[in-house]
């Protein structure tokens, strides 16, 4: 593990902001690199049906095309949830008082901001962490945050959540507060989402928080129309993921021998992803050794995003000891915010 002070700024100024910022890069901070890069791919491509791990949408440009799907007017979940943390926010401040503030998967740290003027007008301390596996965006997105608030002060890990979650630790405020928004819990299958809960516990507490940001069930085509936006930006995304692969693994795949499935699966009341072959076709990934055989309409499973039932989510976190305070919901009841204390 190395600690930088970001004095060593790569643009050669030493700015006097970035005292308040510290980055950590955590060992383990691109499993795509090590420790046997590809590995996954080579046991995605080879095993039927075909998956590939969602980590290969986040490339510089798939993190750009997902900041733009944030934007879609058919993509309502960042609109939506926007909207609900700026109607509580100050509540959520009220209810956890000062606190060190850890949020997972930070992205840009648009939404950070709304929690951030919160603390701030009811003048209470706070630290922030913001944790991403993407370094890149990470310091850029703290550097804003510095100049920004004047008095904020940032300790960035860059790094996978688990190592993350594993290596907080005791904070000097009066309390903790982790937050996982964006649905992202909806990512990961239900095996995978018990683990995750079971670190967050393990990095609160008792009396600590959880603030957590779910998608809720609605109509069939309302889902399907986020997932498959008219300006063909989700597809964008999706596809790049093969582009992706390319430049990491000297690939050829031909992003237009394949196209962009999203659809809802009522029965696991989630959207699916796929990338289907338009025909029949072999695609090669010379630093991997490996050949790929596609039959036409043969599918590569990228990513599922589940939706929530508010009440059933709840009494999960409840029998994990971690308490809903309060629920906020817009008026549609598309979109769900959960303050969750451990409780022992
Ligand atoms: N957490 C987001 C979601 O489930 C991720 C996401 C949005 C996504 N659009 C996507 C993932 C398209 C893969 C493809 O909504």
């Amino acid at each position: 593990m190395r600690i930088s002070q970001t004095g060593d700024s790569k643009f050669g100024f030493k700015n006097a902001n970035e005292e308040r910022l510290t980055v950590q890069y955590l060992q383990e901070a691109n499993p795509i690199v090590s420790p046997h890069p590809g590995t996954d791919v080579v046991k995605g491509l080879t095993q039927t049906p075909k998956t590939l791990s969602a980590r290969y949408f986040y490339d510089d440009r798939g993190s750009e095309l997902f900041e733009k799907i944030c934007e879609l007017p058919e993509y309502y979940l960042t609109r939506t949830e926007t909207a609900i943390l700026q109607q509580c926010a100050s509540e959520i401040a009220q209810v956890t008082g000062a606190c060190e503030l850890v949020e997972l998967g930070s992205g840009s740290s648009t939404k950070t901001r709304i929690l951030l003027n919160a603390y701030n007008q009811l003048g209470y301390s706070i630290r922030y962490l913001p944790i991403d596996v993407s370094a890149g965006m990470l310091e850029s997105s703290a550097k804003q945050l510095l100049v920004d608030y004047p008095s904020l002060e940032v300790h960035a890990l860059a790094g996978t959540y688990e190592s993350a979650l594993a290596q907080l630790e005791p904070t000097q405020l009066p309390s903790r507060m982790i937050f996982f928004i964006g649905s992202s819990l909806g990512n990961l299958n239900p095996q995978e989402c018990e683990a995750f809960l079971s670190k967050i516990t393990d990095a609160l507490q008792v009396g600590e928080y959880f603030l957590l940001g779910v998608d809720l069930q609605k109509p069939k085509h309302i889902l399907e129309a986020a997932y498959n936006d008219s300006q063909k930006v989700t597809a964008a995304f999706n596809l790049n993921m093969l582009e992706h692969l390319n430049w990491r693994f000297d690939g050829n795949f031909d992003t237009t021998q394949f196209s962009h499935l999203a659809f809802y699966n009522e029965i696991e009341q989630r959207i699916e992803m796929h990338l289907s072959s338009l025909r029949s076709q072999t695609v090669e990934l010379r630093a991997l050794n490996l050949n790929v055989n596609f039959a036409p309409a043969e599918t590569i499973f990228t990513e599922i995003s589940r939706k929530f039932d508010l009440h059933a989510i709840q009494q999960e976190l409840k029998a994990l000891h971690l308490v809903p305070q309060k629920v906020w919901t817009d008026e549609n009841k598309w979109f769900g915010l959960l303050l969750c204390q451990l409780q022992a």
